[in-house]
C-alpha cells in the first residue's frame, strides 16, 4: 500500500467517516442489482471530520472492529423454551405468572457457548454478541437485585460467565446485548409516568450494567436495545455510558440507549450510516431472532455472503443472529449456512476484513469491495467463459482468481475490462472472488448511458 493509500485510510478511521469516505469520488447511483433487487446506494456524505480528543479514542478503540466485520449475535432466552419468536410474551399477550416459570424449565446442557463460538470461529466471524438479558427481562448473569436469572433459576449457572469463557477461548472479542426494556419488572412500564418508579427502575438498570461491566473481565463491545419508555434523560444515559467506560475503557457501545454512542445499527437491512459514523448491521438468519420451531425461511449462504459484501464495501459490519434452542444447541439449517459462509471465507476472506472504501458498484451479476488498489468482484451469478466490468477509470495490471491465484487474461479498453479464458461451470461456489490489482486506487464511472460511446456507423 503506498503512503497516499495509508494517509487515506487513517483519515478515514480516525475521522470516522469510513462509510462515507466511498461518497468522496463523487455521487453515486444504484445500478447494481442482486437477485434482480435494486442494491441499495450508498448515501452517506462526507462531513468535516471530527478533532475531538473523544474522537482519536474512538479511533483507538474500534480499530479491532473495524478490521473485523462479521460477528455473531446470539438470542437466546426463556422465549427458547416456546420456540415461537423472542416477542411471544408481548405478541401473544402471557401474563407475567404464566411466563415467569419458564425460568425453571429452561434447562441448557452444559456450555452450549463452547459449540456456538466454534461455529462462529469457523464461520469466520471475529466477535460475539449475546442477550445477556432480552426484552422479558430474565438475566442470564448473576445479579444480586432479582432471583430472575439463570444462577438461581433452571440453569443453575451463570450462562453469561460460559460464554465470556468460551468466546475467550476461540480468541473471538466478546460483547454483551442488554435490552433497557423490560416486561417483567414492575417499573419497567409505570417508570415512564411516575418518577419514584422511573427512579428505582434506572437504579435496577445501571446496576445490571455494572455487574455486566465488573464481573467478566474484559469486554469488547456494550450493544443496549430498545429504550422503551424513556428517552436518554430518562435513562440517565450519560451516567451510564460513563460508568461503563470508566469500568471498560476500551469498550465500544452502540446508540441503542438513545446517545450516538461509538456505531449506529441498521436492523434487517444493509445502509451505511447517513451521517458517516461506523455502522453495523444486524439481520436474523431466517425471521426470527429468538428461536422459532416452524421459521424455515433461511437465507441462504449466497445471500449472507452477498450482505457481508455489501457491508464490507461501505466499510461496516454484519451482525448475524443464531437463535439456538432452550438445550442451547443451533438448529441445523443455521449451522449448515454458516459452515459454507465459513469455507467460502477461508478462500476469499482477504476481500473482506480490513477492506476500504470501495466506490464500484455497478454490475449485473457482481459486486465489489477493494483493498488498497485491489479491487475484488464478486461474482454471483456465473455467466460463464468472461466476465466484464465497464467503466472502470483504472488501469488494471494483472487479474487473478482469488480463492485458487489462477491468472485471468483480460483486455481494456476505455469501456470495458474483459475478463476471458475463464471456465463455463462456476470456478468457486456460490461467489466467485477475481482480484484485479489496479494502478491505482479504482473507481468506476457513473454514467447511465455514456453518450460519448461511439454508435453504429459513427
Ligand atoms: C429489535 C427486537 C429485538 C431484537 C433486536 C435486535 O429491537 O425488538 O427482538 O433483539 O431488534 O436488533
Amino acid at each position: 500500500m503506498s503512503k497516499n493509500q495509508t494517509s487515506r485510510r487513517e483519515w478515514i478511521f480516525e475521522s470516522g467517516l469510513g462509510a462515507a469516505a466511498a461518497a468522496l469520488s463523487g455521487k453515486m447511483a444504484s445500478f447494481a442489482t442482486i437477485d434482480g433487487r435494486p442494491f441499495e446506494p450508498m448515501q452517506a456524505e462526507a462531513k468535516t471530520a471530527p478533532t475531538t480528543g473523544d474522537e482519536k479514542d474512538r479511533v483507538r478503540r474500534m480499530k479491532w472492529w473495524h478490521e473485523a466485520r462479521f460477528g455473531m449475535f446470539i438470542h437466546w432466552g426463556l422465549y427458547s423454551v416456546l420456540g415461537r419468536h423472542e416477542w411471544v410474551m408481548e405478541n401473544e399477550g402471557i401474563p407475567v405468572s404464566e411466563y415467569a416459570p419458564l425460568a425453571q424449565q429452561f434447562k441448557p446442557k452444559p456450555f452450549p457457548a463452547r459449540d456456538w463460538a466454534k461455529l462462529a470461529r469457523e464461520t469466520g466471524m471475529r466477535y460475539m454478541v449475546m442477550t445477556t438479558k432480552h426484552h422479558e427481562g430474565f438475566c442470564h448473569f448473576d445479579t444480586k437485585t432479582t432471583d430472575y436469572c439463570s444462577p438461581k433459576q433452571g440453569p443453575g449457572r451463570d450462562l453469561v460467565r460460559e460464554y465470556v469463557d468460551a468466546a475467550r477461548g476461540e480468541s473471538l472479542r466478546v460483547g454483551f446485548y442488554y435490552s433497557l426494556m423490560d416486561w417483567h419488572h414492575p417499573d419497567g412500564a409505570r417508570c415512564a409516568k411516575d418518577e419514584a418508579a422511573r427512579k428505582r427502575f434506572v437504579e435496577y438498570i445501571h446496576t445490571h450494567v455494572r455487574e455486566l461491566m465488573t464481573n467478566y473481565g474484559k469486554i469488547d463491545v456494550l450493544w443496549y436495545d430498545v429504550a422503551w419508555p424513556l428517552d436518554a434523560a430518562g435513562w440517565e444515559s450519560e451516567r451510564m455510558n460513563k460508568m461503563v467506560f470508566e469500568l471498560q475503557p476500551d469498550i465500544i457501545v452502540n446508540n441503542r440507549n438513545k446517545l450516538p454512542g461509538d456505531f449506529s445499527t441498521p436492523e434487517q437491512q444493509i445502509k451505511a450510516d447517513t451521517e458517516g459514523r461506523a455502522w453495523e448491521t444486524c439481520m436474523t438468519l431466517n425471521d426470527s431472532w429468538g428461536y422459532q420451531r416452524a421459521d424455515d425461511d433461511w437465507k441462504s449462504p449466497r445471500r449472507v455472503i452477498q450482505n457481508l459484501i455489501a457491508c464490507s464495501r461501505d466499510t461496516g459490519n454484519y451482525l448475524l443472529n443464531i437463535g439456538p434452542r432452550a438445550d442451547g444447541s443451533v438448529p441445523e439449517d443455521s449451522v449448515r449456512v454458516l459452515t459454507e459462509v465459513g469455507q467460502w471465507l477461508r478462500r476469499n476472506g482477504e476481500a473482506i476484513y480490513g477492506s476500504d472504501p470501495c466506490q464500484p458498484r455497478r454490475s449485473n451479476y457482481a459486486s465489489f469491495t477493494r483493498k488498497g488498489n485491489t479491487l475484488f468482484m464478486h461474482v454471483h451469478f456465473w455467466p460463464g467463459h468472461y466476465v466484464a466490468i465497464a467503466g472502470l477509470q483504472t488501469k488494471v495490471k494483472s487479474a487473478r482468481l482469488l480463492a485458487s491465484g489462477q491468472k485471468i487474461d483480460f483486455q481494456q479498453d476505455p469501456y470495458r475490462v474483459r475478463l476471458t479464458g475463464l471456465p463455463e461451470e462456476v470456478p468457486d461456489h456460490p461467489v466467485t472472488t477475481i482480484a484485479l490489482e489496479c494502478e491505482a486506487e479504482p473507481t468506476q464511472d457513473n454514467i447511465f448511458v455514456r453518450e460519448e460511446k461511439p454508435r453504429d456507423g459513427v
